[in-house]
């Protein structure tokens, strides 16, 4: 791995079979962050401060929602084709996952990878902690290296990893959260990660129907938009900031011509938020951009990944074609 901007912290949880490596962010980059994207124009928050605890909790909860079909049809992929994945990327491989959250989706595909190591790269510590817990005591076999940090400037390994191939999986369709130019910059870095002799399985959610696209970040329990608001709380601690959520609401709606689903906080009046001691005033309708969820087609996806060296190795659908996951070989 480069060098940290910061040493790593290491506490050895279990000393065999379980390790565990954090590297805190300081409070205030987050608030600087937080702020330049609040000067600009249009408003906008990285989605990253989505995922405080109850942010992830929410989170989970989304992906058990019926409209959002997306978790639910990729895991019928892995269910499906787990066999075939695991022959065509190799058995035995490393297998490292950036933005691990719950690590519910690697367990579908750990009997058929068999990795001697895990390594789940988390930024929600409570997350990390739970389900590397979890994964060690149910996977004797299973050796885990949990990293707490965020990934969104390149992924930082551990020195102390094993030698040995990697698998790079990178589930949900994060990927289609990023715009299409920091996309490739961060294929760029599963590539670098991954190695030579590495690849990556990746999950791609599929450009279809606007109504069902629509439906799946508008669900009508509104915990997408419970889950959007959250993020103004969690920016409120990180700032000392007094955003009041209910005078907000989500607004997500698809974007054809950019063939994304957007996600907004529209406000509801005209008002002054203060962060930081710096004031910030939203006119009535007012919409600060919180993220986008871009839709890809088969071959655009495998053409982007192409652009940045790798080399395409098989994609799998389900049925409708909704949902895509892609095995992509470095070398
Ligand atoms: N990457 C997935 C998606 O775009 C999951 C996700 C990220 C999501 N942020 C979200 C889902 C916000 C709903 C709302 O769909």
């Amino acid at each position: 791995m480069t060098a940290a901007p910061e040493p790593m912290d290491i506490a050895a949880e279990d000393p065999d079979r379980f390790y565990f490596y954090c590297r805190r962010r300081k409070a205030e980059d987050s608030a600087a962050e937080i702020l330049t994207g609040l000067r600009q124009m249009p408003k906008s928050i990285p989605p990253k401060y989505f995922y405080d605890s109850e942010g992830a909790a929410l989170f989970d909860r989304i992906t058990a929602l019926p409209e959002y079909y997306l978790t639910r049809t990729e895991r019928e992929i892995f269910r499906k084709h787990g066999e075939e994945m695991a022959e065509a990327a190799g058995r035995g491989r490393m297998l490292i996952e950036p933005g691990s959250g719950s690590s519910e989706k690697v367990e579908l595909l750990l009997d058929a990878l068999k990795p001697d190591v895990y390594v789940p790269l988390e930024i929600t510590e409570s997350h990390l902690l739970n389900a590397s817990r979890h994964l060690v005591s149910r996977y004797p076999w299973l050796t885990v290296h949990a990293v707490c940090d965020d990934y969104s400037d390149g992924i930082e390994l551990p020195e102390a990893l094993p030698d040995g191939q990697r698998l790079l999986f990178f589930p949900g369709s994060t990927i289609g959260n990023f715009e299409p130019d920091q996309a490739a910059r961060f294929l760029k870095h599963l590539h670098r990660a991954c190695g030579d002799d590495g690849a990556v399985l990746i999950g791609v959610d599929l450009r279809k129907d606007s109504d069902i696209l629509t439906a799946a970040y508008n669900d009508s329990e509104s915990i997408t938009a419970r889950f959007n608001l959250n993020v103004l709380d969690h920016v409120n601690r990180l700032t000392r900031g007094n955003f009041e959520p209910r005078r907000f609401r989500h607004s997500a709606f698809f974007n054809e011509r950019e063939s994304r689903i957007e996600m907004h906080l529209e406000s509801l009046e005209s008002q002054r938020v203060t962060l930081a001691g710096e004031d910030f005033h939203f006119a009535r309708g007012e919409r600060i951009h919180t993220e986008n969820s871009y839709k890809y087609t088969v071959s655009g996806f495998r053409a982007l990944a192409g652009s940045v060296g790798f080399r395409p190795r098989h994609t799998w659908c389900d049925p409708n074609q909704w949902f895509s996951v892609h095995l992509l070989e470095a070398g």
